[in-house]
């Protein structure tokens, strides 16, 4: 199965009412407010999905962009009619991102990414923004697994291999669910 049979169509149309009575998508949103670094004044969301953090945003005063590879799940963002800048696109090549914002926000896609496309993921982020707030699963062994028949766990050392990589350290995170979730605050 791939991300395409979820996030387009009817998928894409009840994304949100399917998820936002759920408790690990209120901790998400607690975890992306708590880790915001002070003083920043531009967002780049990617997956932007339905603008589920615009509030979070609109609250905080921030400009907007955000970034998905579903124009299904952008027609359901721009139908917040929230001020933002909304494109199609794709994590792995950001060259249509113009400038650097002072935070990217990256929920609920890594587990879709193959292991080596999230290497290539932190590289644009970090190319692309100061301060990364990004969920990823991991295990502690040596090498990735697949849950549910589809989604990846993503192996912690190969993570960790991958910040270094890009010249990213874990700064904060939060813990989303005891199966290895968590979200991360990374700087370079
Ligand atoms: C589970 S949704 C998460 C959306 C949002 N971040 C949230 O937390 O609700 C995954 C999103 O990733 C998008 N997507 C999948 N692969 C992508 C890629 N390579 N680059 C950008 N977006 C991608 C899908 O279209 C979908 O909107």
């Amino acid at each position: 199965m791939s991300f395409k049979d979820h996030f387009f169509g009817k998928k894409a149309t009840n994304y949100e009412a399917k998820r936002a009575n759920k408790p690990k998508w209120r901790k998400e949103a607690v975890a992306v407010s708590q880790l915001f670094p002070p003083g920043i004044k531009t967002v780049l969301d990617i997956p932007v999905g339905t603008g589920r953090f615009f509030k979070l945003y609109k609250e905080r005063g921030l400009i907007i962009t955000g970034v998905d590879s579903s124009n299904d799940m952008l027609l359901q963002a721009k139908m917040k009619k929230v001020k933002a800048t909304l494109l199609l696109g794709d994590i792995r090549n950001l060259d249509n991102i113009v400038g650097k914002f002072d935070v990217s926000v990256c929920i609920r896609l890594s587990n879709w990414l193959e292991p080596h496309d999230v290497a290539k993921a932190l590289k644009e982020l970090a190319r692309v923004s100061h301060t990364i707030i990004f969920g990823i699963r991991t295990n502690c062994g040596s090498e990735p697994e697949r849950n549910s028949g589809h989604l990846w766990v993503h192996s912690h050392p190969i993570f960790v291999k991958a910040l270094r990589e890009s010249s990213l350290s874990i700064y904060d995170e939060r813990v989303i669910d005891t199966g290895g979730y968590k979200v991360y605050r990374l700087c370079s």
